[in-house]
């Protein structure tokens, strides 16, 4: 069932697990986003960049999660703009029938992230659309990096407190020390987990974890089996997200490790199979992989058997 992000994450804060949001650009991606929730019985988030909503259009996005909402009745989802730019992405989301809606106003001055996200939270909740917003920078941080350093650009936990009360946003996204792609960390994987769990004592909601995927070394494999080429890719292992969730997370974004698990079968079908031209053929494997790393990844969240 299509449901506000907001309940979702309601229960996973309150029950101390996280539910895995996963980006979509095309049907395959969101179909094995489904199978996955039904056969491991998991709440899910979809979510959709505004690169993805250029790429497929808000309303086919919508449509295609809807129709496979009823199909599993069963299952809690909620579709999600992730990263929306300005208010007005936010209010085309939700006109086209989004649950859940990012303002990303994180690269602004704080003021200014916070008129504009109150503004997304004044609209989203007359229609019971949940709203989450960012803080701080996606960064990785290294060990030798300078305490003043790190204050400058990881999530500010008195800023945080007075975030939450005065914009109202329902889940935060605290930069701490995560960054998006396949390359997070130059040295030994690192996150400030102490400033996670003080955020989360203060503010007392929903977390979100960014730039949250793991590489695992199958898929990393899988991928450079192929030709492919992901030298010096690095994700956020396993153990760390178990602690994250520990510390108050409750969302964990994941995009590029669906990409290399997807990509990976359509470059293996392409070598082994010169002649096959059936689009099929190469997107049945590829949403098996995917679907194998996604359930995989709902039992490290803890959102397996949870519906
Ligand atoms: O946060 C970024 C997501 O991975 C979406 O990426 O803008 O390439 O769709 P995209
Ligand atoms: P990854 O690049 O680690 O998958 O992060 C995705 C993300 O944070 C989407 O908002
Ligand atoms: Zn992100």
């Amino acid at each position: 069932m299509l449901v506000s992000g907001a309940e979702i994450l309601k229960n996973a804060h309150r029950d101390g697990y996280a539910v895995g949001a996963f980006n979509i650009n095309n049907m395959e991606m969101l179909k094995a986003i489904f199978e996955s929730a039904n056969e491991m019985n998991s709440p899910i988030i979809v979510e959709a960049s505004e690169g993805a909503i250029k790429y497929a259009g808000a309303d086919m996005l919508y449509a295609m999660t809807k129709t496979l909402s009823e199909r599993y009745p069963h299952i809690p989802v909620a579709l999600h703009l992730d990263h929306g730019t300005t208010v007005e992405s936010c209010i085309r989301a939700i006109r086209a029938g989004f649950t859940s809606v990012m303002i990303d106003a994180s690269h602004d001055s704080f003021e200014e992230n916070m008129a504009k996200t109150k503004a997304v939270v004044d609209i989203a909740h007359t229609v019971n659309v949940g709203v989450e917003a960012e803080l701080g920078r996606l960064m990785g941080i290294e060990d030798n990096i300078v305490v003043d350093e790190r204050d400058a650009v990881l999530v500010n936990v008195a800023e945080a407190e007075e975030f939450v009360k005065k914009a109202g946003v329902d889940y935060l996204a605290p930069a701490i020390g995560t960054s998006h792609g396949a390359f997070k960390f130059k040295g030994e994987p690192k996150l400030d987990f102490q400033r996670l769990q003080d955020v989360k004592r203060v503010t007392d909601v929903p977390l979100v974890l960014h730039g949250a995927s793991s590489i695992p070394e199958e898929a990393r494999q899988a991928f450079e089996s192929t030709g492919g080429d992901l030298k010096g890719s690095k994700g956020v292992p396993f153990e760390f997200l178990t602690e994250a969730i520990k510390g108050g997370i409750n969302k964990v974004n994941t995009d590029t490790d669906l990409r290399i698990a997807f990509m990976a079968e359509v470059r293996r079908v392409v070598n082994e199979k010169p002649s096959e031209f059936d689009p099929r053929k190469f997107f049945n494997p590829a949403m098996d992989s995917v679907k194998a790393l996604i359930k995989k990844r709902m039992e490290v969240l803890g959102s397996a058997g949870r519906v």
